[in-house]
């Protein structure tokens, strides 16, 4: 039978109303005092709660995991506590919600880390990139390349916030591995140039990944835990030799662990669809056995055509759930969608992110 947009489905035994997922999103407006999520995160978050599936916004899961102003972490327990108030006002509208743990490595800058240190990354070689730390944009220096003893820190780190996700109320946890943070460093021949285990070879570079997935599934059931890659994207210069045998790699190694999603950055992250000579996103689905989830500049025309072929199982909306909060019935009845005001995207209050209008 045809499947709609708007049809249940099921990851595991976890039961989502539809298949529209709100993509995460980072909005920097925790509370600057402790990166705290805070009443008007739960407030944002409860009016989006009509998605399937909400996938928080990164959370870094160390202060050293931190790349930019008040993003929230899911370190301490104060954070803990605010996040609480959001899984308990998303639950209260019947919606489900993961969160995504974020470790930024090298896209970070001295004066957002622990003692002023310098952002650590599998090798000390600089991204060209540049990070917002309160007051302006700032370039990313050259970080310190990770001993391997700090990289089973990182890991025990993961399983950590993995474990406060749990006492926080969510239902899942997603970790992110795209975007040119830190476990897609590993990923990446550019950024990983190590000589050790972690590096040189594709089982080498997928090893942190794997570690971190290991460490997850001792806290969390493998249906509860998605993974999100972008394969062709180069934001925050990330670049690889040969992204679409790098990724089929990755991707058959995270299917062994029986995990609820994969969710793919399809193209440039909140870009261009287009994807480089030889890249094929529907050969590296047929790797994962799991829910897909795709996302990247799509509307109802393609994501339900994306369904009919069977090219996804859920789709991921960014920034229209950013103006949108009724997304979901927007799209259900083909009602017009608010346009999403970059000026208010990253930081700020209520403006741009809680007083975006309802249907009539
Ligand atoms: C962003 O702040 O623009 C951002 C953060 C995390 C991502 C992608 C983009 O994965």
């Amino acid at each position: 039978m045809r499947k709609s947009l708007f049809d249940p489905i099921e990851i595991g035994d976890l039961k989502l109303s539809n298949r529209i997922v709100m993509a995460p999103l980072t909005r920097n407006r925790a509370s600057a005092n402790g990166d705290c999520p805070n009443e008007l995160m739960a407030l944002y978050y409860a009016q989006r709660a009509s998605a399937g599936l909400i996938i928080s916004e990164g959370a870094q899961i160390s202060p050293q995991g931190k790349g930019y102003a008040w993003t929230p972490g899911i370190y301490s327990a104060q954070q803990i506590d605010g996040w609480r108030k959001v899984t308990d006002a998303v639950h209260a509208q019947q919606g489900r919600i993961f969160i995504q743990l974020w470790h930024v490595g090298r896209i970070s800058h001295p004066s957002l880390q622990p003692n002023g240190q310098l952002p650590v990354a599998p090798s000390a070689i600089a991204a060209k990139a540049h990070i917002f730390d309160g007051k302006g944009f700032v370039p990313t220096p050259k970080p310190h390349a990770l001993e391997s003893n700090e990289i089973d820190a990182i890991i025990e780190d993961y399983r950590l916030a993995a474990t406060h996700a749990k006492s926080a109320g969510f239902d899942g946890v997603e970790l992110h591995g795209a975007n040119g943070y830190l476990i897609d460093q590993f990923l990446h021949d550019q950024s990983n140039q190590r000589s050790d285990r972690y590096g040189g070879s594709l089982e080498n570079r997928t090893r942190f990944l794997s570690e971190v997935l290991t460490a997850l599934t001792k806290v969390w059931p493998s249906k509860r835990i998605g993974v999100r890659l972008s394969p062709f994207s180069s934001f925050n210069s990330t670049a690889d030799t040969n992204p679409q045998e790098t990724f089929a790699y990755v991707i058959s190694k995270i299917n062994e662990f029986n995990l609820g999603y994969l969710h793919l950055v399809e193209g440039e992250t909140g870009g261009s669809r287009e994807l480089p000579a030889g890249g094929n996103i529907a050969k590296l689905r047929s790797h994962f056995d799991g829910a897909y989830i795709a996302n990247n500049g799509y509307n109802y025309e393609l994501a339900q055509s994306q369904i009919d072929r069977g090219a996804a199982d859920l789709i991921a909306f960014g920034k229209d759930f950013i103006s949108n909060p009724d997304l979901v019935e927007r799209l259900r009845r083909g009602a017009p969608l608010n346009i999403p005001n970059q000026n208010t995207f990253y930081g700020g209050g209520a403006e741009g992110y809680t007083d975006y209008p309802l249907l009539a």
